[in-house]
């Protein structure tokens, strides 16, 4: 696919799998000229802003690395993206983080207005299970099944779910159990489902999904925990987003509980957490290593 100790071809590698999700999302939205025109633009204002889509990329890798193509991912690798922005939009309202900034723009709310942004938000949802019903199921995997996945993810008992305990435990005292209870059900829920897809829908062996779970639940939580130092140490040109946030909000974040340095330790121990799960793929591993420290060393 590309060589591990080519840094160049790693570059090349992401930028064309991070065309081939705006291609596949730009022909599964409806466009900004159908009817309701102003909820259609506001959708397609958060989704093509500029997003790492780095949930996608890391769906179409797991798939590819199993089986040698990324299209049966595709459907899933898009859902995945509209449920992720919709948890953006309705992460930056008023009533939540209250943030002005996304993505290097100013926040859906901001420019289309409240409602216009909870709506865009749910037609997003509602946008990513009927793109995933157009998956292809394989024998050990009926679609019915990854459905109910993608829906457990997205819901109270893992992405709502930590939505809810993030804004509960503002300005109070968390334990570090508490907070990596947070993170594990607001983003690691959503990089987990975003694995198991991917595997899934190459019809992964039973060992291999269950390496692959325990990869990006570690990955899962040391990415939450880089978002949390970024907000510290980072400027908002560079983030896209409003800096020095989580401290204004007296958000429960790993730097406020356990400090920078703790905080970037733990990432990394995470990270490494991760990567000893890959061990049993042997070399057919690099893929997931590279996105691992590609995920560690963001600045953004
Ligand atoms: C931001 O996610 C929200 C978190 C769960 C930390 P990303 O950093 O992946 O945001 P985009 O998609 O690139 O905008
Ligand atoms: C957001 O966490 C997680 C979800 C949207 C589910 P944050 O509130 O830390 O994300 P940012 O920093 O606003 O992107
Ligand atoms: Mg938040
Ligand atoms: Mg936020
Ligand atoms: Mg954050």
């Amino acid at each position: 696919m590309f060589s591990l100790s080519n840094p160049s071809d790693w570059e090349g590698y992401l930028r064309s799998q991070k065309e081939v999700v705006e291609k596949a999302l730009d022909e599964r939205i409806p466009r900004a000229d159908r009817q309701p025109k102003r909820l259609h633009e506001a959708i397609r204002y958060s989704l093509f802003a500029g997003g790492k889509r780095l949930r996608p990329i890391l769906c179409l890798t797991t798939c590819q690395t199993l089986c040698g193509h990324w299209e049966p991912a595709i459907p899933w690798a898009c859902a995945i993206e509209c449920i992720h922005t919709y948890s953006l939009i309705h992460d930056d309202l008023p009533c939540m983080d209250n943030d002005d900034w996304r993505r290097g723009r100013p926040t859906l709310h901001r420019v289309f207005g409240e409602a216009i942004a909870i709506l865009a938000g749910d037609a997003l949802q509602a946008l990513a299970f009927e793109i995933a019903s157009s998956a292809k199921g394989t024998p050990r995997y009926p679609v019915p099944l990854l459905l109910g996945e993608l829906a457990r993810a997205a819901g109270s008992r893992a992405l709502v779910g930590g939505q809810v305990g993030d804004l509960e435990s503002e300005g109070k005292e968390v334990s570090l159990t508490q907070l990596r209870l947070i993170h594990r059900r607001k983003t690691a829920a959503l990089i987990v489902v975003s694995v198991r897809l991917g595997a899934m829908a190459a019809d992964a062996e039973t060992w291999e999904l269950k390496q692959l779970t325990r990869f990006a639940r570690f990955l899962g939580v040391a990415f939450q925990i880089r978002d949390d130092v970024l907000d510290v140490t980072q400027t908002q040109e560079k983030l896209g987003k409003t800096a020095g946030k989580d401290l204004q909000s007296q958000k429960a974040t790993y730097p406020r509980i356990v400090g920078l340095a703790e905080a970037n330790r733990l990432a990394a121990l995470y990270t490494h957490r991760a990567l000893e799960a890959l061990r049993p793929f042997g070399e057919r591993a690099s893929p997931w290593i590279q996105l691992a420290h590609h995920l560690l060393e963001r600045d953004r």
